[in-house]
């Protein structure tokens, strides 16, 4: 595992940029794993500065997202879709076709789960899986659980996750209280993963995962025996 700790929240996410730009150079039909929330839009807005200034080319290159609140459509503006759309698929020479998240309106969530596996399957797997890490040890939605699930389901939100994600919404109460999210198989499959962490609140349940057991209690742990991961950490908040 590689752990980089920088001092500012812009040096991680031009690292981070860094690292995706020089995976889709050396491979333009790069499979690459994308997550939401506040952490990665720096990150996204560095793709986009390069993709603008011609540096940067994602004409071939294919996105499947880690998760989507369940109940809401791609045109609700809290849906993950509508976040992919705002900050970067919208910005970026990419072939909306080839974004994918999973279906948040879907009636059968189990069938949406194993659809989503087998597209993810089917296209190669991911090259490259980018990730935050959730205040309670959460990558993707797997939240802390007995078990480490495999395949992408349909997950209840852990209570720190609402209140969490309750600063896009009016109030906690507008949360949705379950998201369907990939499982740890298409995760730990990736060939590569990047992880982009950034404040002090995370800092502790960042040190378990990567240094202490290995637990479902702390989904992020299981990064630990994944053979190419790489952490880039700054205390400074976004
Ligand atoms: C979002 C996702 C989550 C977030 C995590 C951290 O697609 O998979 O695991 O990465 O909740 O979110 P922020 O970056 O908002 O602190």
């Amino acid at each position: 595992m590689k752990f980089y700790e920088v001092a500012t929240y812009k040096e991680m996410s031009r690292k981070a940029a860094n690292i995706i730009s020089a995976e889709i150079i050396s491979n333009p039909k790069a499979v690459i794993g994308l997550a939401t929330g506040s952490t990665p839009i720096g990150t996204y807005n560095q793709l986009i500065e390069w993709c603008k200034k011609g540096d940067l080319d994602f004409a071939q290159v294919t996105t499947v997202n880690l998760d989507e609140y369940y109940g809401l459509s791609g045109e609700n503006e809290q849906s993950y879709r509508y976040f992919m759309n705002d900050h970067l698929f919208d910005h970026v020479n990419i072939d909306k076709n080839n974004t994918h998240v999973p279906n948040g309106l879907a009636k059968d969530p189990e069938a949406e789960g194993e659809r989503y596996d087998a597209f993810i399957k089917e296209i190669g797997g991911i090259d490259l899986q980018l990730l935050g890490i959730g205040i309670d040890g959460h990558i993707g939605f797997n939240e802390p659980d007995d078990v480490f699930v495999k395949e992408t389901h349909l997950v209840d939100l852990d209570e720190s996750t609402i209140q969490a994600n309750s600063r896009f919404f009016e109030s906690a109460d507008e949360v949705p209280k379950k998201a369907l999210t990939m499982g740890m198989m298409s995760i730990m499959q990736a060939k590569k993963i990047l992880m982009v962490v950034s404040g002090e609140n995370k800092e502790q349940i960042l040190k378990e995962a990567l240094t202490g057991p290995i637990t479902p209690k702390n989904p992020a742990s299981i990064l630990q025996v994944h053979p190419d991961v790489t952490v880039i950490f700054t205390k400074q908040a976004n």
